[in-house]
């Protein structure tokens, strides 16, 4: 069984207080170095699905039925503080625009080390040359005047890079993304989606990357999930959901693709 298996989404139900549930009979298995694309429409479940992971359903949310297990331990049974040493580490998360992750009104180095510093034994001076190094690794040059910048003196790109240089410090064996290209133009987020890839051949990091957009999706992606109304209409390897549709959504999605250098890519 869980052999090779390093995330289980077993049949789960999300409900958001007494509502009826927003998610529903959710399964998903995913291997070591792994990248999941999750696409739906607005309102799906999508974004329910990576907080439930991460123990962080916002508001009442609730796994009410069914189990997630991580490496073959159930994260519904974790403590709050089994839970902070794995969230940021092991399994760490980035959101769109890095509106999630970064403190407008603080520099990016002074949070960078903080981070670092919460989730180790770092000195600060030790902190700040880590927090470089994975600058220069996200390709961003000058990482030192990166570091002593604002957010918003920075642009989207550089911010979701950053936003992406933190969330691998300490590599993850998951990396959980929401939308973390629908803020760039095309360009930049071809770059970023590429360099997500790299991430999963330098570091085996699984990505479960949620994102509205198909193209992105199954350009990525081994395995794609298509969500509509709270369930997995669709789901498979990716050719296989890309090939061989089952539901009238996903034939609708595929549609609205255009082609573009022989490769489904959405703008
Ligand atoms: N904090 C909350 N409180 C109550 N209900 C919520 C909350 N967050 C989400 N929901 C419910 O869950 C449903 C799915 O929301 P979710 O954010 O998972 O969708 P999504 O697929 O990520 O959508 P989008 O593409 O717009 O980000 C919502 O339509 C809403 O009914
Ligand atoms: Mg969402």
């Amino acid at each position: 069984m869980g052999m090779g298996k390093m995330l289980e989404i077993k049949d789960i139900t999300v409900q958001y207080g007494n509502n009826f549930p927003t998610l529903e009979h959710f399964g998903l298995s995913m291997k070591k170095g792994e990248i999941v694309g999750v696409v739906g429409e607005s309102g799906s479940g999508k974004t329910t699905v990576i907080r439930a992971v991460l123990g962080a359903l916002p508001g009442a949310g609730k796994v009410t039925s069914g189990d997630i297990l991580f490496e073959g331990d159930s994260l519904l049974a974790y403590s709050k503080e089994e839970w902070r040493k794995l969230r940021g580490t092991a399994i760490s998360m980035i959101f769109q625009d890095c509106g999630g992750t970064l403190n407008p009104m603080r520099k990016i180095g002074s949070q960078f080390v903080e981070y670092i510093r919460t989730h180790s034994q770092m000195g600060k001076k030790e902190a700040w040359e880590l927090g470089r190094e994975m600058l220069a690794k996200m390709r961003l040059p000058d990482g030192e005047n990166v570091m002593n910048s604002y957010p918003h003196q920075l642009s989207g790109g550089m911010r979701q890079r950053v936003g992406i240089a933190i969330a691998m410090t300490f590599q993850p064996k998951l990396l959980l993304a929401d939308e973390p290209t629908s803020a760039l133009d095309v360009t930049t987020q071809a770059q970023i989606v590429r360099q997500m890839m790299e991430l999963r051949e330098q570091n085996d990091t699984g990505i479960i990357i949620v994102t509205h957009n198909l193209g992105v999706a199954a350009y990525m992606s081994d395995w794609l999930v298509v969500m509509q109304h709270g369930k997995a209409v669709d789901q498979g390897t990716r050719d296989d959901v890309l090939n061989h549709p089952t539901s009238e959504y996903t034939r609708s999605l595929l549609d609205a693709v255009p082609e573009m250098e022989g490769m489904r890519f959405v703008s």
